[in-house]
């Protein structure tokens, strides 16, 4: 169980993070939304012990591990942290990032050239790696029940993978609830969060 408890910090004059407050049990996925410099990553890192709060705690399973005062290390905590940018290879082509994620189902050479160009033709590079997380998080889920916190831009991949929502802008978690309360939600609806 992760358990936020109003939970803060400031980088100079920014107040990345601002009274944030939420709960994530074993078996849960949590979606974190809100447009750039909302505050996700902070909020991630602060979980992770990688940064120390102003104020309020971070306590999984019971246990205060993150406060003002006292911070366990990352290591401690049994949490993995999986970061956007290393989903592509720094060091690879576009077409050889293409061709290592297929390189498990066994294409013969040419065979993979060809899958290639049709994946990168159809545009879908995005669409493949998304895919690939959002399985790869459920089947986390399913095989060890974690606590997931699983962070994104994109309401449809959010309401697609998770059990609970919370939305950020400004630091400030702005709105959380369940997957069934955005199900009459439209696009506008969810930008108007955004709109201050
Ligand atoms: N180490 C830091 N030093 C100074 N400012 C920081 C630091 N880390 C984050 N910030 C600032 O805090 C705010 C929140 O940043 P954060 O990276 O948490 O946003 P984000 O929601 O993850 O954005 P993105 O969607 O672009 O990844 C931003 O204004 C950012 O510039
Ligand atoms: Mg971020």
């Amino acid at each position: 169980m992760i358990l936020i408890n109003d939970i803060s910090k400031q980088f100079g004059t920014i107040q990345a993070v601002k009274g944030v407050s939420l709960s994530v049990a074993r078996g849960e996925i949590m979606a974190v939304l809100g447009p750039s410099g909302c505050g996700k990553s902070t909020l991630l890192r602060l979980i992770a012990g990688l940064e120390r709060p102003d104020a309020g705690t971070v306590e999984l399973d019971g246990h205060v591990v993150s406060s003002k005062s006292q911070i366990a290390p990352p290591a401690s905590r049994q949490l993995s942290l999986i970061f956007q940018d290393l989903a592509l290879w720094p060091h690879m082509t576009v077409m050889e990032n293409v061709a290592f994620t297929l390189s498990r189902n066994r294409f013969s050479r040419s065979g993979k050239a060809k899958r290639v160009k049709e994946i990168l033709q159809l545009n879908s590079l995005d669409m493949l790696l998304k895919q690939e997380m959002m399985d790869m998080t459920m089947a986390l889920r399913k095989e060890y029940r974690m606590a997931i916190i699983y962070i994104t831009h994109d309401l449809e991949e959010a309401t697609y993978l998770a059990d609970k929502l919370v939305i950020m802008n400004h630091g400030e978690a702005v709105w959380s609830g369940s997957r069934a309360d955005t199900i009459s939600w439209t696009k506008g609806d969810f930008m108007d969060f955004f709109r201050r």
